[in-house]
């Protein structure tokens, strides 16, 4: 087998495997680490593993507090990629390609052993934001909003007014509501 034809194989199997594995993490020239992945219209396919990421918050709106059905029912679990949590520790900013992921958990139980509250029941799927001045250039603040309905491999991209508009508005930091994340403003230098 020709030395071209060697590495064109194994070029291919490389692909495949990180294909496989889901990998996704890519290490720019500057060292930095991106994560997500996107088809080709910018549409980020379903993260992964971002329960490894770093978790930054759980506001719950509990059905019961909401007439009966809150808008994200009901906790609201926040992870945000690692990669840009080493910049925002240095910065104190949100860095080109962030990716935030919130994952929506069902009230379970009110009461426990240590006593009457909201206590996490299960999964309910994810929403998620992404900032990229290059895929997004024409966004607000470069944010695009992601809905997934657990059937398409990737989120759809939701319109402003659904979604950055009230972000725009109540958000403490560049659309992102800092206001909620303790662990962000811990660690804001
Ligand atoms: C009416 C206001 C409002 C709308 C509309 C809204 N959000 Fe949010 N969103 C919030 C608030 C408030 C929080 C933080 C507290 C919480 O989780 O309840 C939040 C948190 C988030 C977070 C976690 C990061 C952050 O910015 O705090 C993501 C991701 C998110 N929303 C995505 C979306 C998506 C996707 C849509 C559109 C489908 C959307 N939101 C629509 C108010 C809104």
């Amino acid at each position: 087998m020709s030395k071209f034809k060697r590495a064109l194989l194994c070029g291919t199997a490389l692909l495949l495997l990180t294909g496989l594995l889901g990998v996704t993490t890519q290490t720019i020239a500057s060292g930095e680490r991106l994560y997500g992945r996107f088809t080709k219209d910018n549409e980020l396919y379903t993260p992964r593993n971002y329960r490894e990421w770093v978790f930054i918050g759980a506001s719950v709106t509990p059905n019961d507090l909401n007439d009966g059905s809150a808008a994200f029912p009901e906790f609201h679990n926040v992870y945000i990629d690692p990669g840009s949590y080493e910049h925002w520790k240095k910065t104190g900013e949100f860095r080109n390609n962030t990716v935030i992921v919130k994952e929506l958990a069902s009230v379970g139980d009110t009461e426990a052993a240590s006593g009457n509250g909201y206590f996490p029941g299960e999964f309910g799927g994810i929403a998620a934001m992404v900032k990229s001045e290059k895929r997004y250039p024409d966004r607000p603040g470069n944010w695009a909003y992601f809905g997934f309905d657990g059937k398409s491999r990737h989120g759809a991209i939701q319109d402003d007014s659904a979604c950055s508009a009230c972000h725009q508005e109540n958000a403490d930091q560049d659309q992102v509501f800092l206001q909620f994340y303790p662990v962000l403003r811990a660690a804001k230098p």
